[in-house]
């Protein structure tokens, strides 16, 4: 696969940032077991993360807005390109020392996604994928899972924070998917969740109270695949409205089905 400028300046972005993460994910296991615990320390494993993307994308595209979780939106002098940025997908897990995260890089030019990268470096999958020109794991081209029946489909799903979200419309839309589906999955990181259903792992994918960079790239990256991706309205707002629904066709709209129903 031949890769565009624009790619190789995200991919080596995040692969900075990764390496940074890689090497704190290691420090986490020995704080595991020390009475502070390491969650000081992931939060700043975070913020380093962050810094050093904002400051290779800036290197590379001097003028692009820049909107990442932990410093916020900053505008750029060009007004038509924004960086949309997570350090740190999956933090829980990184906390905890579950190798199930990722640094997720989303590009938008007026408002519409025009590349995506979301790397995992626990793994080492790198999975890119710019507008018009597909979505691909380290190299492999993706494409999304073809199943058609719900109940051979597996799902995953975000959960409501604890004090956060509605818990009680979350246990009845558990309760309406669940019945219908093979499996249900909550892996924590929902940019991998995302890559995981462009890659064809996972038939369909639905969180609320997302950040636009928990999407931004992940979503690209389904629609590459020849997936669909809305918010739970079905619009094409998600970035704004924070919920989202993701799969192929029929599972995108049998999922949007039986959330409304919830
Ligand atoms: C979280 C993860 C999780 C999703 C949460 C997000 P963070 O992001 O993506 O899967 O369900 O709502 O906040 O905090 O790990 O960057
Ligand atoms: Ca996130
Ligand atoms: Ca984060």
């Amino acid at each position: 696969m031949l890769r565009s400028a624009l790619l190789n300046v995200m991919i080596a972005a995040a692969r900075k940032a990764a390496r940074s993460l890689t090497r704190d994910f290691g420090e986490v296991e020995h704080l595991q077991v020390s009475l502070k615990g390491p969650s000081n320390f992931v939060s700043a494993a975070d913020h380093r993360a962050e810094k050093i993307l904002r400051e290779e994308l800036a290197k590379a595209r001097p003028g692009y807005g820049f909107v990442g979780e932990e410093s916020g939106r900053q505008d750029g002098t060009d007004k038509t390109h924004t960086w949309i940025v997570d350090p740190l997908d999956g933090t829980t897990n990184f906390l905890h020392g579950i190798p199930q995260f990722c640094v997720s890089i989303g590009l938008e030019r007026e408002g519409t996604l025009i590349a995506g990268v979301i790397y995992n470096p626990i793994a080492d999958e790198l999975f890119v994928g710019e507008r018009g020109k597909g979505a691909y794991l380290n190299d492999q081209r993706l494409r999304v899972a073809a199943r058609r029946q719900l109940s051979e489909a597996v799902f995953t799903c975000g959960l409501p924070h604890r004090g956060r979200g509605d818990l009680t419309l979350f246990r009845k839309e558990f309760e309406v998917v669940h019945d219908k589906v093979a499996g249900l999955r909550r892996f924590g990181s929902a940019a991998l969740d995302l890559a995981w259903v462009a890659a064809g792992r996972i038939d369909g994918y639905w969180d609320r109270n997302l950040g636009p960079w928990d999407m931004a790239a992940g979503a690209l990256l389904v629609r590459e695949a020849g997936g669909f991706v809305t918010d739970l309205n079905g619009t094409d707002a998600m970035l704004n409205s924070g919920s989202i629904v993701a799969g192929n066709d029929t599972m995108h709209r049998e999922l949007l089905k039986l959330l409304k129903a919830a």
